[in-house]
């Protein structure tokens, strides 16, 4: 079984194509155009642009994701292709609506089944992809899983009873923890996006200051890092300020703010603000690990690239809960990118032929609508 993904939903354009085979998922291709460099210099994505770029980008990606598995054109892979799966939210929506209505276009053209997936199940399903341990089979029972999902947009810990059964068990009440590191990396002045500047510089940073763990002492598993980010922002302040920082609180600092520090004090200020969203992450995981039995952990999200965050969460379940399997997205595949879209569309696919209901997935060419907010489970 051949199955196209198509992934729009913030600032990656991407088109994946992947073989089912054995009970196994192969990734055949797998092409993604990055836009960071067009955003970068907003100091986050904007959404309307970021559509434009899609518009543009979408043929050339899909043309190259072809050729790379070995068709000439997108003719010849509408002959062969068995399914198509599209991101359908949650995410910006003048971006979701580009890739949706491309794979409506497609699913027309090719006369082929349309898939919905939601971005935050693609996180999830990123390790069937390509670690292919047997344990992550296609037909393999690793449940119930406990899901840590951290992006730009996203944290939280979701348990997944079963394929495509989930429940949010905890959530971030405000920032995101992707947004916290990009808020602080402002803060510091390093660029966007501002998780592999924080990890970068946090390595090689004093063990000098100490932020409070958010909702450390809270027995439920929600997230904060607003509180966290303000802290790092204060703590700036009071050391490019000093004694002055009396009268610069008189009014609430801009959030454009330049504030002057040394090399040295932004790496121990990254080391501290990462460790200490590192340290909340785990720590909740763990929590939840405490509350229920469950078989499987499994890291997802833009965040999951952070190596202080892989090594932490491999150690720390080990040693508490040896029994339980910790799987982590291959590196390349922990940003926005359309392979994490495949297992999704093929559980899916399995479910609706199961059900006697795949004639909806036909239909889907004048019937799906992109959802900013589409929740876990909605479709
Ligand atoms: O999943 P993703 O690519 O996009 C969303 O769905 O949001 O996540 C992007 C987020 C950004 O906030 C970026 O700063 C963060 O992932 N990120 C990292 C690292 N690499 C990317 N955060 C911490 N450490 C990293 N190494
Ligand atoms: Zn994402």
């Amino acid at each position: 079984m051949l199955i196209l993904t198509i992934e729009t939903s913030c600032d990656e354009t991407s088109a994946a194509i992947s073989q089912v085979k054995n009970n196994k998922i192969k990734l055949l291709s797998h092409v993604v155009s990055s836009q960071i460099k067009l955003h970068a210099k907003w100091g986050g994505v904007v959404p309307t642009l970021a559509a434009r770029e899609h518009m543009k980008n979408l043929v050339p990606v899909l043309d190259l994701a072809c050729k790379e598995a070995g068709f000439t054109n997108p003719d010849k892979l509408a002959s062969k292709v068995d399914l198509i799966g599209v991101t359908q939210g949650p995410g910006l929506i003048p971006a979701l609506l580009m890739g949706v209505s491309f794979a409506k276009a497609l699913s027309y053209a090719f006369r082929k089944p349309l898939i919905p997936v939601n971005h935050i199940e693609g996180h999830i399903y990123t390790p069937w992809v390509k670690a292919l341990p047997k344990k992550l089979s296609l037909s393999a029972n690793p449940f119930p899983v406990l899901s840590l999902i951290v992006s730009g947009g996203h944290t939280m810990l979701v348990e997944v009873k079963d394929y495509l059964k989930y429940k949010v068990i905890g959530e971030t009440l405000d920032d995101a923890a992707g947004e916290a590191f990009d808020k602080v990396a402002r803060i510091l002045n390093l660029g966007y996006p501002g998780g592999p500047q924080i990890s970068k510089i946090a390595e090689i940073g004093a063990s000098k200051y100490n932020f409070p763990e958010p909702l450390k002492n809270d027995p439920r598993l929600n997230f904060s890092f607003s509180g966290l980010k303000t802290a790092v922002l204060y703590k700036a302040l009071s050391i490019s300020h000093g004694k002055a920082l009396k009268e610069i609180l008189k009014k609430p600092p801009k959030p454009d703010l330049k504030i002057p520090l040394p090399v040295s004090e932004k790496r121990a200020l990254a080391k501290a603000f990462q460790e200490t969203a590192i340290r909340s992450l785990v720590n909740k995981t763990i929590k939840a690990l405490d509350k229920k039995k469950y078989k499987t952990v499994i890291l997802g999200g833009g965040v999951a690239a952070n190596s202080l965050l892989r090594d932490r969460i491999i150690l720390e379940v080990k040693a508490k809960y040896p029994k339980i399997i910790t799987y982590l997205p291959p590196l390349e595949l922990t940003g926005d990118n359309a392979a994490m879209l495949a297992p999704v569309a093929y559980f899916k696919w399995q479910k609706a032929k199961r059900a006697n209901t795949t004639q909806k997935f036909f239909n889907n060419w004048k019937n799906l609508e992109a959802k900013a907010n589409l929740r876990l489970g909605e479709s």
